[in-house]
């Protein structure tokens, strides 16, 4: 009886030490301390299109959480389908990123979410018509009360109650993360192959921390020049400083497998693109076509367990409710 106790403990205590396993990349959490009530308000207003001027475009329409958090297309459309000058990042583990947007130009989440609705390429409405547009919907003026007690629905709440959402958009149990939580058998040893490459090559030197990414602006083409589809200029356009041009806020690679098309101007079609070119432009190194599979194989079990949720249902507009302007062709 002993023994099979003092047993369990060394096994125990051998998986503590696995997972520490000291590597550079750290297991995806689920979120800790969330408000419940301003989660269900946060994610109705993110799946509510009401928020944009023809009634037509939600965050979801973009950051689609059925496929990963995107649109997988190369730039976004928005109002009067207007293609948008650069891709959709994923909102999936987005709160894990020291800034937000490609050029960082937000601070964090709840900055991040008045932008959309305000932008004329996107949602195309402004801050004032979309809080006129719930203060008229009885439905949302109860629930604002409930979470946010007894004062006017204004942008700020609207704001916060959808970062306080998308602070639940994590996506742990990855196989990746049970193998850094002491689960060998996790990764097959073509994916464990991939991430020996992915260290040893020097991808880890940008793409790290729990989310892969979203630690450090970079350089896009460190080793040889990258010639982009789009104009946007990166984090330069923040700091008005030369030395930033062309540094991008490195992306998350969780869950990369399902974010296609690659890269801030969407060029890259698959998983074999993106990873010969940043081997190339990045490092100098050529992967063999062996070395690349196994790259995209580790990359693969970068997949987590996605957001689960009941659809929210959305409260009825009111008879006041000023209503949506769909675009024309
Ligand atoms: C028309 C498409 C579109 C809509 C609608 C839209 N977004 Fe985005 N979103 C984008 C694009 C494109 C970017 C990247 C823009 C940039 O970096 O300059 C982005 C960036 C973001 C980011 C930053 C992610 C990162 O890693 O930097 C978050 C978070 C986000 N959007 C949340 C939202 C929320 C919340 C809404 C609704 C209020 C919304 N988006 C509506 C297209 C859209
Ligand atoms: C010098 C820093 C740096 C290194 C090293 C680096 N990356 Fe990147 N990576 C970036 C930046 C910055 C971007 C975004 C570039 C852009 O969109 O223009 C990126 C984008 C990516 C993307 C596309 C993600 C998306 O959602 O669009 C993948 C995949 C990727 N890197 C994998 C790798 C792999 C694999 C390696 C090693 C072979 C590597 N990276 C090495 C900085 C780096």
């Amino acid at each position: 009886m002993k023994s099979i106790i003092l047993s369990a403990l060394l096994v125990l205590s051998g998986s503590v030490a696995a997972a520490e396993r000291n590597e550079p990349v750290q297991p995806i959490v689920p979120p800790g301390n969330i408000n419940l009530g301003m989660v269900e308000l946060g994610k109705k207003l993110f799946f509510d299109p009401r928020l944009s001027r023809s009634g037509f475009i939600s965050c979801n329409s973009c950051h689609n959480l059925s496929m990963g958090g995107t649109d997988n297309i190369p730039t976004s459309v928005g109002d009067r389908w207007q293609q948008g000058p650069i891709n959709s990042p994923t909102v999936l583990n987005s709160s894990l990123s020291v800034a937000q947007f490609w050029d960082g130009r937000a601070a964090d989440l709840k900055e991040q979410a008045g932008g959309p609705i305000a932008n004329p390429g996107e949602m195309a409405f402004s801050h004032t018509l979309a809080v006129d547009v719930l203060s008229s919907i009885p439905g949302y003026v109860m629930e604002f009360r409930q979470v946010f007690g007894n004062t006017p629905i204004g942008i700020d709440a609207v704001t916060t109650a959808i970062a306080e959402f998308e602070k639940t958009l994590v996506t742990p149990n990855s196989p990746f993360d049970q193998w850094l939580l002491g689960d060998d058998d996790a990764l097959s040893a073509k994916e464990l192959a991939g991430y020996e490459l992915f260290k040893n090559s020097g991808c880890i030197a940008c793409h790290n921390g729990p989310a892969l990414g979203g630690t450090s602006f970079q350089k896009m083409g460190v080793m040889a020049p990258y010639e982009a589809r789009v104009p946007a200029e990166g984090r330069s356009a923040v700091t008005g400083r030369d030395a930033d041009r062309f540094n991008f806020k490195v992306p998350t690679l969780r869950n990369v497998e399902l974010t296609y098309p690659y890269f801030h101007d969407g060029a890259a079609n698959t998983l074999t693109e993106a990873v010969d070119i940043m081997g190339r432009l990045q490092l100098g190194k050529t992967f063999t076509p062996e070395e690349n599979a196994q790259v995209v194989a580790f990359l693969k079990s970068l997949t987590g367990d996605q957001p689960r949720f009941l659809l929210p249902i959305l409260p009825p507009s009111g008879d006041d409710t000023p209503r949506p302007q769909p675009f024309d062709r």
